[in-house]
């Protein structure tokens, strides 16, 4: 597995694959990885003849109060779990390579990126649009994988890739989770053993409302949040920040679900915070 840490190196090695013709898949990370982002890695080596991932703990997506700082970080550990599933080249540049000084540019996919986690992290999505931008930019992919886990910035990124015609097909993957059903994380080792059975307050939540759609065929929105909104509160030490169902593609909330909708919810437990969603499907009655 080749590392490139220059923007100029990683073009090099881009530019050498492409010689051969062959397609590129690409996975951007923050690092500290984890199942969720090996099932990427995996999808990747599977679909395409070269994977491509970033490490890059992105200073522009975190809020002043945020946790950038103690972001958790194991770059060599990282890289040789690339190097074993097979990836090609490891992109890790420095923030002086990314942002160097007088960067005045952004890229925002607004509305979308004001809601849910938008609203209480302002201008979050608006530092994960500019660096996947400059990303695909940079690693040119053919394809690039992101996880369903992250539903909202998946849907907003898509939008980024349609509005500015940037010519990379991007795949949603299943989201991976934890025997318990928690939904895996670089954040999950900030939860302290005897916290972690409060974390899954959110998944059960979900879950609770992905049986009253697809199980009972209960459809009306309020009467769904107030069963997911009271199944979460029941755990101790967990604060409800938002639950919400809405369109798939807008991200709007709806009255009632008639096709698909999105579940998305984040809490805080212990003072960590949570994110998660999950997909619901009517089922539809076809007539023999
Ligand atoms: O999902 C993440 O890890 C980050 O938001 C991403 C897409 C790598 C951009 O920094």
């Amino acid at each position: 597995m080749e590392i490139a840490k220059k923007i100029s190196e990683i073009r090099e090695a881009v530019k050498a694959m492409k010689k051969q013709d062959v397609t590129i898949g690409f996975v951007p990370t923050m690092g500290y990885l984890h199942k969720g982002h090996l099932s990427l890695v995996k999808h990747s080596l599977a679909e395409c003849c070269k994977t491509v991932v970033s490490i890059f703990v992105n200073p522009t997506q975190f809020g002043p109060s945020e946790d950038y700082d103690r972001y958790p970080r194991d770059p060599v550990r990282d890289a040789e779990l690339l190097k074993k599933e097979g990836v090609d080249l490891l992109f890790m540049p420095s923030v002086e390579e990314m942002y160097g000084k007088d960067f005045f540019t952004s890229v925002e996919v607004s509305s979308l990126a004001e809601k849910l986690e938008g609203s209480l992290r302002p201008g979050h999505f608006r530092g994960v649009c500019t660096v996947v931008c400059k990303l695909f930019n940079i690693v040119t992919p053919d394809n690039a994988y992101f996880g369903w886990k992250d539903a909202q910035q998946l849907v907003i990124i898509q939008k980024m890739v349609n509005d500015l015609n940037i010519p990379v097909k991007v795949k949603g993957c299943p989201t991976v989770r934890e025997s318990d059903g928690l939904a895996a994380s670089s954040r999950n080792i900030y939860i302290s053993a005897d916290k972690r059975k409060n974390a899954v307050a959110l998944y059960k939540g979900l879950s609770k409302i992905k049986d009253m759609v697809e199980n009972m065929g209960i459809t009306a929105t309020d009467v769904l949040l107030t069963e997911g909104r009271e199944s979460i509160e029941r755990f101790s030490g967990v604060e409800l920040q938002y639950l919400e169902i809405v369109e798939m593609d807008n991200l709007n909330p709806i009255k009632k679900v008639e096709d698909r909708a999105l579940i998305l919810g984040a809490i805080k437990v212990s003072g960590v915070r949570l994110i998660d969603n999950m997909m619901v499907e009517m089922k539809r009655v076809t007539s023999q």
